[in-house]
């Protein structure tokens, strides 16, 4: 073997090099929006903007897409702001601490393919109505309690209460879009297209219409698939927490985060050794079912410019799929086996399932997401699994609270 000796000045030479090459490398992983594995850079933040709901204002021209860096936090202040006449393209994820199970990232990944699209268009006079991007923000467990405790002071009280991290994550995610604005999104739930169309909602006619009443401006719920309705809640249909937009300060979410605290207080505090499985009632999609019964029976003689009758999508629209446990090869027995004891609702939905053979369900051409139920957000589960940050898969905007 021979052995190769390099001059001095060489050796200084290649070491300022590799010096230039690796602070190059670093450089580049903190602009690049992509994320290449490694943690972005922290955007220096600024307050987050609340803004008021008033009467349709022309629309603002508006050029900003800064998503990592220092001005990042700027582009939020501004981002919610300059859509006066639509909810913002911000897409909101939370969890505990910024780490995601390791399973979920397919699904948050897909939404990357938000980074591509580009919502500019121009009015009929020719004007510039958005020429923007979606962006991300993510809430971890301390973001949202601090948002609580400033925003909120009487729901503060009663979030401080909640039995577990699948209870304060139901709440938290009201509360930040309220704040903020935006599409909320559990991990779970894969992007299928662009859903740049649905920041105005009740434009959406003929096959796109959301729902055959849907007449909401600033919001969209979606609902979960009628199996679950009908095999675990006796009722026909039920909203969902899962994916759901809306703009900031929305009288339908200013309703719940006002009359929940209340509400808990008499029914549910005192029962403070729940299960898991209790947060759908006590945070989660029954509970919001009842705020929003009771929110759209309202009718008030002057309604808020943002009151609505029926934000409701068709459950195919964000969730076609139900979840594996009441999919057509369990649900092949058990309409058999319990045909005896079934509602009615249970008994149509089980002859429509032996019409379509008990056949796996595609997901239909006019679905935006599909939620996977993967069940992963429960914290003892988490514990005992890989994770990643999620800074890793999407460039985080973040703001002051
Ligand atoms: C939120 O909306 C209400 C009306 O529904 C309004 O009185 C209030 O000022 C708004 N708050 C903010 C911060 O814009
Ligand atoms: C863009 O403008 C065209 C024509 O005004 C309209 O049909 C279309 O829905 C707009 N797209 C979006 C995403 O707003
Ligand atoms: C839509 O509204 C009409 C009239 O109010 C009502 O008869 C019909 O049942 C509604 N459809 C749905 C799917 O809610
Ligand atoms: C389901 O709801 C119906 C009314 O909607 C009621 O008559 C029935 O008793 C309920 N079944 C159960 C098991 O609660
Ligand atoms: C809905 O309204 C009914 C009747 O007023 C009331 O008993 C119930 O507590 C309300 N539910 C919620 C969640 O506010």
């Amino acid at each position: 073997m021979t052995r190769i000796s390099f001059p001095g000045a060489v050796r200084t030479a290649l070491l300022v090099l590799l010096v230039v090459v690796i602070g190059l490398l670093q450089l580049r992983s903190q602009t690049e929006p992509e994320g290449t594995g490694q943690a972005l850079a922290k955007p220096r933040q600024k307050l987050c903007p609340q803004p008021s709901f008033g009467p349709r204002r022309a629309p603002k021209k508006f050029k900003i897409a800064i998503t990592t860096g220092p001005l990042a936090g700027w582009a939020a202040v501004r981002r919610a702001a300059a859509f006066p006449d639509s909810i913002p393209p911000l897409v909101h994820l939370t969890s505990k601490d910024g780490r995601i199970a390791t399973k979920l990232l397919p699904t948050v990944r897909s939404w990357r393919r938000l980074l591509d699209i580009d919502i500019s268009n121009r009015s009929a006079s020719g004007q510039l109505i958005f020429n923007n991007r979606w962006h991300f923000m993510h809430w971890d467990d301390r973001q949202i309690s601090e948002l609580i405790a400033k925003h909120h002071p009487r729901l503060s009280r009663s979030y401080g209460k909640l039995a577990s991290g699948l209870e304060r994550s139901d709440i938290g995610r009201l509360a930040v879009l309220h704040h903020v604005g935006g599409l909320y999104v559990d991990l779970d739930v894969e992007l299928l297209r662009d859903p740049t169309p649905l920041l105005r909602p009740a434009q959406l006619r003929g096959p796109s219409r959301l729902a055959e009443n849907f007449s909401c401006e600033s919001a969209v719920w979606s609902q979960e698939p009628p199996a679950h309705p009908i095999f675990v809640y006796n009722r026909s249909s039920i909203i969902s927490n899962a994916v759901m937009m809306s703009r900031a300060n929305q009288t339908f979410l200013t309703f719940v985060l006002n009359n929940w605290p209340d509400w808990f207080e008499r029914v549910w505090a005192e029962k403070s050794r729940r299960k898991d499985t209790q947060a759908v009632q006590v945070t989660g999609p029954a509970m919001l079912q009842e705020f929003y019964n009771n929110y759209t029976a309202l009718k008030p003689r002057e309604p808020a410019l943002d009151w609505c009758a029926n934000m409701l999508a068709d459950p195919d629209v964000f969730q076609p799929i139900s979840d594996h446990y009441y999919g057509p090869k369990r649900m092949k027995h058990v309409c058999v086996k319990d045909a005896a004891r079934m509602n009615e609702l249970q008994r149509l939905l089980c002859q429509r399932m032996a019409r379509e053979k008990f056949k796996e369900k595609q997901v239909p051409k006019s679905a935006y997401t599909v939620h996977k139920f993967m069940h992963l957000s429960y914290e003892n589960r988490l514990r005992r699994l890989q994770t990643s940050a999620i800074s890793s898969v999407l460039p985080i905007l973040t703001c002051e609270i």
